[in-house]
């Protein structure tokens, strides 16, 4: 259900991306190349996945009749085998070790909400490469990653152009996010995972979700979370947008005025902190915001 509306959030114009609560593991220390490498191959995993499993369901046939050209889904295919390279990539580059592929329940039910799917996902793996890159410390995994990250830019901005038709970008700077906070957002798709596999250090933090009509830049939203670990402290929407985080504070109902400067893919968390975002200050989250660009700006 909570895909459902995950589902029907993205196919809005201005739209709300929930994750149900993960299992949690420990308390990260500084993730290593190795542990970098596993979590690209982990989202890969997902990706692969994602795109083989939905064109092996929907033919031309199925896209044509969502009004779709017959070059989309053989662009959704050419990305497919992208996604399969990057995971035979890093399986090779990880050896024995490489963390296996795990099953995933993913909410499309057409073309076009596959599409609408295709999209989050892709921003996310951008956002997630990205955060990532800092943890790198061998220049030539840096520039292998950076090999997959541009590739998955030019996924995302054609998803989000020819096919959404909404703007390629969300502004001059791309938005990174840290491994939580990408686990917390991918982990929902995750049904089960071999054994065998490797422990990441991440953890999902606490679902965040909002209430009421679809937010807009400048206008109130009113968010939905359950957590404890807040305890009595001051709360604050801290919104991702490019190298910028903006925050602002929650009332007692748990609103907030979204910053009028939102536009594009935004992403939020609660914080307990209104001056920086930290692991310990996080209370939910993300949530994943679409403003989509005025119309022109296209
Ligand atoms: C909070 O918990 C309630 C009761 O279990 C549930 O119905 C609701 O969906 C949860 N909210 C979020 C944002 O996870
Ligand atoms: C917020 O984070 C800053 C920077 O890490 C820190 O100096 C400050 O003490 C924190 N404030 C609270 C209320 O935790």
């Amino acid at each position: 259900m909570i895909f459902t509306s995950i589902f029907t959030a993205l196919v809005a114009a201005s739209a709300v991306v929930a994750v149900p609560v993960v299992a949690v593991n420990q308390k990260r220390a500084a993730p290593t190349d190795l542990d970098i490498l596993q979590y690209a191959l982990t989202l890969e995993h997902l990706e692969n996945a994602f795109y083989s499993g939905a064109l092996s369901q929907f033919d031309a046939a199925a896209f044509e009749a969502a009004g779709y050209k017959s070059w989309v889904r053989e662009r959704f295919q050419q990305i497919a085998n992208h996604e399969a390279s990057h995971v035979e990539f890093l399986s090779g580059a990880l050896g024995d070790a490489a963390t296996k592929a795990c099953t995933y329940s993913f909410p499309y039910t057409d073309p076009k909400s596959f599409a609408a799917l295709s999209a989050v996902l892709e921003g996310v793996g951008v956002a997630a490469y990205l955060g990532a890159a800092q943890f790198i410390t061998n220049p030539a995994y840096l520039t292998a990653a950076g090999a997959i990250l541009t590739v998955e830019t030019r996924h995302v901005a054609w998803v989000q152009s020819a096919v959404m038709t909404n703007a390629a970008w969300s502004g001059a700077f791309e938005t990174p996010l840290d491994l939580n906070n990408v686990y917390s957002l991918a982990a929902p798709f995750i049904t089960s995972c071999p054994d065998s596999n490797p422990t990441l250090p991440v953890q999902a933090f606490p679902a965040l979700t909002t209430t009421g009509s679809m937010p807009t830049p400048g206008g109130p939203v009113t968010f939905s979370f359950n957590s404890t670990s807040a305890g009595d402290r001051p709360l604050f929407a801290a919104f991702f947008m490019g190298l910028q985080t903006k925050f602002v504070p929650l009332d007692d109902s748990m609103t907030a005025t979204v910053p009028a400067e939102a536009i594009g893919t935004v992403y939020a968390v609660i914080s307990t902190n209104d001056t920086a975002v930290t692991d310990d200050s996080t209370v939910a989250g993300p949530a994943i915001f679409e403003f989509r660009l005025p119309e022109g700006a296209a």
